[in-house]
């Protein structure tokens, strides 16, 4: 079957096995109503357990409701399967400023700092709440972040929206790894799901970690990462290397024979290190940052061109992680300050959200915070 169970200790759509297929939605909330808010994550979520099953929205749907009602489903996923799809829900720093909730907020949820290169356009930035929709089929993942939406109206609205076409990471060691748009595999070193220790570790909150609310939930941090095509594709194969320390062709470590290999940072070829100083998976490897991992879950995007002849390409970049302030931070300000990368990417978007736990049987999405 293609359908990822919704319920759980944790929300689906964290270390499920990447999909294919990706929309994400920022909203804001435009009620002053905290009764109207919960009314709404309560009625979300019930729709969201269906949307999972590959049901439509609710009872009558979209053509037996009557011909006089608006229909309650929009209708364009009628005839396709549930596709994995997975529904995950996230709430922003802002969300707190709101119903009385200061007290609730996580310390570690914060907007995050300034970056050095950051070029973060606001209207791209930031949300009172998220929804990661993840599918094997992009118009099931689409219906449901528009029927979702579209039950929202008058309590929050879209603030900002990303589609996603073909996952960068690998979740699970029972997935290939696929490759991100500069051409190199991508995830190879990710957490993965089959080693639930170090997901404890890194990727979920636990109970005294801070706010108790968020045990067994995750921090999720978005940014949109533009990647400048032009100039990568004009570069030499070399250079495309030397910049992420690892072969194009196998994804080994530059040194090494297999993907799989160990890193070496250590030993020396003709011309240095095999994995230069400013290589990315240095700078971003747990050797380089004490020991710091997290868990990445992005997409690539290509929203058309800039109107300047290039393509507005890139990674819409995903981490889920049990702190962003002490390992995301720490690893975006060592690669935002030295990786050779950055001469071929721009951050233009970013977004931090706290994910809250999965929901059990009578819960809803946010029921241990509200
Ligand atoms: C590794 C690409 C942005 C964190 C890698 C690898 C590639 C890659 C090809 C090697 C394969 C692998 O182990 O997954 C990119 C590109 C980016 C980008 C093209 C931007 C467009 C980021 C950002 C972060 C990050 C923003 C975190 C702040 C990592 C980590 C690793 C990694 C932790 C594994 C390092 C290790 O070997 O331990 N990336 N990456 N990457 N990247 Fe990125």
């Amino acid at each position: 079957s293609d359908v990822v169970e919704f319920r759980g200790d944790h929300q689906a759509g964290i270390v499920t096995p990447a999909q294919d297929r990706m929309h994400f939605v920022a909203f804001d909330i435009t009620t002053d109503s905290r009764e109207d808010f919960v009314a709404l994550l309560k009625k979300w979520t019930l729709m969201a357990e269906r949307l999972v099953h590959g049901e439509e929205t609710f009872d009558g749907g979209a053509v037996d409701g009557g011909e006089y009602n608006v229909p309650s489903d929009t209708g364009e996923a009628l005839g396709l399967t549930a596709s994995s799809l997975t529904l995950t829900i996230g709430f922003g720093p802002s969300m707190f400023d709101r119903f009385d909730l200061a007290s609730k907020k996580p310390a570690s949820l914060a907007d995050l700092q300034h970056f050095p290169a950051d070029n973060l356009d606001p209207r791209r930035s930031g949300g009172d709440l998220c929804i990661q929709a993840c599918a094997d089929d992009p118009q099931v993942a689409v219906h449901a972040i528009r029927n979702l939406a579209r039950v929202g109206f008058g309590t929050v609205s879209v603030k900002w929206s990303q589609l996603g076409f073909g996952r960068t990471s690998s979740t699970s060691t029972t997935q290939a790894t696929p490759r991100n748009l500069f051409g190199f595999k991508d995830g190879t070193a990710n957490l993965k799901a089959e080693d639930p220790s170090l997901l404890d570790d890194n990727v979920w909150v636990a109970a005294d970690d801070d706010q108790e609310w968020m045990a067994g939930g995750s921090y999720l941090v978005a940014r949109r990462i533009r990647m400048l095509i032009e100039s990568w594709d004009r570069t030499t194969l070399k250079e495309q290397e030397r910049v992420i320390g690892r072969s194009k062709g196998t994804g080994a470590p530059l040194g090494q024979k297999d993907e799989f290999d160990a890193l070496d940072f250590e030993s020396q070829g003709p011309e240095g290190t095999f994995i230069d100083k400013t290589a990315h998976v240095r700078l971003a490897s747990n050797e380089n940052l004490g020991g710091v991992q997290l868990l990445r879950r992005g997409y690539n995007f290509t929203d058309g061109s800039d109107g300047f002849g290039h393509l507005d390409a890139g990674l819409f970049f995903i981490a889920y992680c049990r702190d962003p302030l002490t390992q995301f931070v720490p690893m975006q300000l060592a690669l935002s300050r030295k990786d050779a990368l950055n001469e071929y990417i721009q951050h233009v978007g970013s977004a931090v959200f706290a994910c809250p736990p999965g929901v059990e049987e009578s819960e809803y999405w946010g029921s241990t915070l509200f």
